[in-house]
């Protein structure tokens, strides 16, 4: 069979799970809760049964009776039920699986299968969880909604200093809940081959740490089961939690002796998997009168659904929201956090955002403007004042992180000359005089990405390094294989680069291949932009072991000895005699031909484990006209700059800012998932939860800066969540910018034009 007909090696161009077809393959579909809570009064699957085509149903009875009730969080700090057992607690939970002989027919099983409820009252927000009126996990021991309080910095010094501060802001801000609504929604085939080994097709970022979940809640030795994640059609982190529907999957395989096949729909991924943000913040400010930063203090509710299920670091609850103080010095800080479940689909997961990175600079971005509206200082001579230097790097923040490198005042500086802003500046004047809303609205963050360090970061105790195995075979050409996982980031790409580079090869003879658990080193996956500062330096660091080996060999073709030999212009020669020199090619030919006293083969292996994460930085212009009598808010320029450290390829990063970009834009005017009081959600499909087109898209103008990373192999820092994190800021300071004329000073997100409206309309009437 041809690789690319075998569906047990789905790498490479254009295979997705559903593409997977078996033999005797059968399909899922999942019955789902029409109630937000509700007791469970029967489950009556007869109707079911007879259903043509249908071979069985499973309850989550049937599960809790095979041990199988319940599957542990991300983090493992929670678990979550796989099918309902004894209540629903959020619209579209998973209650009964239905297994048919076509796709159809287990779309006319789950729609036969009658499910009696009695409805619950309903928590829909965590301000009403908080009352603790209702409790709706009383399967846990403490019997609270509460989840989780965390904080970080200094309470009281941050209390004195902010009570002291001659400025002082506050604001309550909302992000909303979004969903990364990947193209392709998550799905899986489970098949236990003649060996009784598992073949798991499945859309995750995340390969081997499913096999090691799945080994833990199945029971399922861990040599026995096979992941493969083919091209996923997208992931955002959203295709980073192991689902309810992969379970079932796997035991309805495993009950029935037959393929298993289930894909979500479109309404089911947005209704059930992993959302993002819903982070209420209350963030204050103090400041000197001439803007400078004494204190920062944000406090947040976090609504985390009915389970536990945020994508976070075991020890990071609130992932890394400590970055909160951003791009600034700020003296003392305290940040906290309670987490609360509702009745509502469970999730926070890391949406191109490295654990809660993109609520945290959000806020700062935000508060930064209100502050220099409040001391009517430009919002940019404010983040000047304030930034931290370049010869403070490293830098120590006051939340505890230490920033590895960036130089802020260029970004901004380079990102105004391109503007030009001094233009945009009288022309806002001239329009302002003619009671015309121009806004121009910045946000000069700063990311951290690479989780992490092992002494600080785990999921499920599993330490968040990650690897890469190269071969060279003998003709040059070679194979890496690494735990990350690509989504569409270009990996295939990038690490091609990063082993030519290092060894002097031909990229286009690299092969990259990731996602196959059989194959790829162990790793924790692609999210949260950690592939290039952590797997990208485990190919570096693998390939110039690769180099080591093959000098010694290059020694021996030269006959001279190993101290004697440099690598120098990407090949290896005689210390100072140009003329005696061998190619990587060459010594690849000889470690399979002629290695002599060495051991035969060319390959490495490296187990990266980063010393510190990295801080990818940048400064985001969004330049918007409103129109006063509509609130249609029209995009006139964004320009980002962005800073990510030393680039591995410029179009591939391009690509990855215009992506993060169109998300951050949509996050910021069109996307919420909205529940009513009664806990119904509002935004089940496409034409309620908008994903924009090419014609509401803006045109995005890019740059960039260089400071690379002191402590990563090739300098590289992450780059992928930074369009998403820094963006939705800069959108909405410049609506309110443009707004600021009229007394606005904040408006929640989405920011559509009717909210845009009834802010003029208000303002008109003198009632902001
Ligand atoms: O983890 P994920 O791949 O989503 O994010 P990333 O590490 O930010 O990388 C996204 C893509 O951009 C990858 O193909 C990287 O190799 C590439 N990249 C680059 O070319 N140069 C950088 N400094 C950072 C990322």
């Amino acid at each position: 069979m041809k690789r690319k007909e075998d569906p047990r090696f789905l790498q490479g161009k254009g295979h997705y799970v559903d593409d997977v077809t078996l033999p005797g393959m059968l399909f899922m579909a999942l019955v789902r809760s029409t109630y937000p809570h509700a007791e469970i009064k029967s489950i009556d699957i007869s109707e079911a049964m007879k259903v043509h085509g249908v071979k069985a149903v499973i309850t989550g009875k049937d599960l809790e009776a095979a041990g199988l009730g319940w599957l542990p969080t991300f983090h493992g700090l929670d678990k979550q039920m796989v099918l309902a057992i004894g209540k629903v607690l959020f619209q579209y939970q998973e209650v009964a699986a239905v297994f048919a002989e076509t796709r159809a027919a287990a779309a006319d099983g789950a729609e036969a299968v009658q499910v009696d409820y009695e409805p619950l009252p309903v928590v829909a927000d965590p301000f009403t969880a908080k009352k603790d009126e209702v409790i709706l996990r009383p399967d846990r021991e403490t019997k609270t909604n509460h989840i989780y309080h965390w904080e970080v910095g200094d309470r009281d010094r941050t209390a004195r200093a902010i009570e002291g501060s001659p400025k002082r802001v506050r604001q309550r801000i909302w992000f909303q809940r979004c969903h990364p609504a990947p193209l392709e929604p998550c799905g899986c085939v489970a098949e236990f081959d003649t060996m009784g080994r598992l073949q798991f097709h499945v859309t995750s970022q995340a390969p081997h740490v499913y096999r090691t979940a799945i080994s833990i809640v199945t029971g399922i030795p861990e040599d026995k089961i096979h992941v493969m994640s083919p091209d996923i059609g997208g992931g955002f982190g959203n295709k980073v939690p192991v689902y309810p529907g992969y379970v079932c999957a796997i035991v309805g395989a495993l009950k029935l002796g037959r393929p298993v096949k289930w894909i979500e729909t479109r309404t089911e991924n947005l209704t059930s998997t992993g959302f993002a943000r819903d982070y209420h913040m209350d963030i204050e400010l103090g400041a000197t009168p001439d803007g400078r930063l004494t204190a920062l203090r944000v406090s947040t509710a976090a609504d985390h659904g009915a389970f536990d299920a945020a994508a976070d670091p075991t020890k990071y609850p609130a992932g890394m929201f400590g970055v909160v103080t951003g791009s600034y010095d700020v003296p003392v800080a305290h940040a906290e956090v309670d987490a609360y479940f509702t009745n509502k689909a469970p999730g926070g997961i890391a949406y191109r955002c490295s654990f809660r990175v993109t609520e945290a600079s959000y806020a700062i971005e935000r508060a930064m403007d209100i502050l220099a509206d409040e001391l009517g200082i430009d919002a940019v001579e404010l983040r000047r004042k304030n930034f931290v230097k370049k010869e403070q790097f490293p830098y120590g923040s006051a939340l505890g992180f230490t920033y590895d490198s960036g130089d802020y005042h260029q970004t901004l500086e380079k990102a105004l000359e391109t503007i030009g802003y001094q233009a945009l500046l009288k022309e806002q004047a001239e329009k302002r005089a003619r009671g015309e809303l121009m806004g121009i609205g910045f946000s000069t963050f700063t990311e951290v990405v690479g989780a992490g360090p092992s002494k600080h970061f785990d999921i499920l105790g599993i330490k968040m390094f990650d690897s890469a195995e190269i071969r060279i075979h003998p003709t040059g050409a070679g194979i890496v294989r690494t735990g990350a996982k690509s989504q569409g980031q270009g990996h295939e790409t990038t690490w091609a680069q990063i082993v030519a580079e290092e060894l002097g090869l031909d990229p286009q003879n690299i092969m990259v291949e990731e996602g196959d658990t059989d194959t790829a080193p162990y790793g924790l996956g692609t999210y949260a932009s950690r592939s290039t500062p952590v797997a990208g330096a485990a190919i570096a660091t693998a390939a110039r072991r690769v180099r080591e080996k093959a000098k010694k060999i290059a020694a021996h073709l030269l006959e001279v000895g190993e101290g004697d030999v440099e690598w120098t212009d990407y090949k290896f020669q005689v210390k100072g005699v140009p003329a005696r020199s061998v190619t990587m090619k060459q010594v690849a030919f000889a470690a399979y031909t002629n290695p002599g006293p060495n051991e035969p083969g060319l390959e490495a292996t490296n187990y990266y484990d980063p010393p510190n994460m990295t801080f990818p930085n940048g400064t985001y212009i969004a330049v918007v006209e409103v129109d006063r009598e509509t609130g249609e808010v029209t995009i006139r320029r964004f320009l980002a700059v962005d800073d990510c450290g030393t680039v591995i390829n410029p179009l591939v990063v391009e690509g990855q800012i215009h992506g993060g970009l169109t998300e951050g834009f949509a996050i910021a005017f069109m996307q919420e998932i909205q529940y009513d009081a009664d806990g119904n959600n509002l935004n089940t499909n496409f034409t309620d939860y908008l994903v924009p087109t090419s014609l509401e898209t803006p045109h995005w103008e890019t740059a960039n800066t260089v400071t690379p990373s002191p402590h990563h192999p090739i300098g590289a820092k992450g780059v992928g969540e930074s369009p998403n994190v820094g963006s939705p800021a800069a959108f909405v300071n410049a609506v309110i910018d443009a707004l600021s004329p009229l007394g606005v000073r904040h408006l929640e997100m989405p920011v559509t034009r009717d909210k845009v409206w009834r802010a003029i309309r208000d303002a008109e009437a003198g009632k902001t």
